[in-house]
């Protein structure tokens, strides 16, 4: 069994019947949605969940998961993949472009529990940093970036031009090469008017890792 797998296993067994998930997205996330699938068919648990993109909403709701807002429900778990995680678990976050709704669900919940495979694991954080913008600011937060990191617009796959997040915005990767102070650049983008939000999701947001390999995982809390 592979990394991914094996970290979303043990965090089945942070799951509890009744309890509301907020559901990051991407290929681990999906994973584990079809493991937690199998025990609300087997066990026969209500399960409520909030979506970070349509990739979970509808990933959450073929397992069988009642897919809600945060108008109705506090998640008591965010489960989510990341990118990168350094070694005091600040994370990189938005290789999918759906970081604006997971940092909000990463907020918003009780507790956040990231699942990687030991690939995703380093020293310091060093890939370039998702940031999600407005398309009308686009202009003026390039020239803001350019003075701070390398700016690149996201092109889209089976699209021309860039591509649109599920908020209808542009994705930046900005290369801030390593990442010495993940919470200075957090706060440095967060100022820049037009900027929704970036990928770096500090230690202080996240309640424990869990790293597969392709025979265990283990879990990582700070
Ligand atoms: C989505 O925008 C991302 O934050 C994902 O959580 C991240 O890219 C991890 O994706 P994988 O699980 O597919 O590696």
């Amino acid at each position: 069994m592979n990394g991914k797998y094996n970290a979303s296993k043990l965090a089945l067994s942070f799951v509890k019947d009744e309890m509301t998930i907020g559901i990051g997205s991407g290929s681990t996330v999906e994973v584990f949605l079809n493991l937690l699938g199998d025990r609300i068919k087997n066990e026969g648990l209500r399960i409520y969940g909030i979506p970070s993109s349509y990739q979970a909403m509808i990933a959450g709701a073929k397992n069988g998961i009642i897919i809600t807002d945060l108008l109705d429900k506090e998640p008591d778990l965010c489960i989510d993949g990341a990118d990168q995680v350094d070694s005091r678990l600040n994370c990189i976050k938005g290789g999918g472009a759906a970081l604006t709704r997971e940092k909000i669900l990463a907020f918003a919940s009780k507790k956040v529990i990231i699942l990687v495979d030991e690939t995703k694991l380093v020293e310091k954080l060093s890939m370039p940093v998702p940031v999600e913008v407005l398309p009308f600011a686009y202009g003026y937060v390039m020239k803001r970036l350019s003075s701070i990191c390398k700016p690149n617009l996201r092109e889209g796959k089976g699209k021309v031009g860039p591509i649109i997040t599920d908020n209808g915005n542009f994705i930046l990767d900005c290369d801030f090469g390593i990442v010495e102070n993940p919470e200075g650049v957090d706060k440095e983008l967060k100022v820049i008017s037009g900027i929704v939000e970036n990928g770096i999701f500090s230690s202080k947001l996240i309640s424990a890792v869990i790293v597969g390999n392709n025979s265990s995982a283990k879990l990582l809390k700070h």
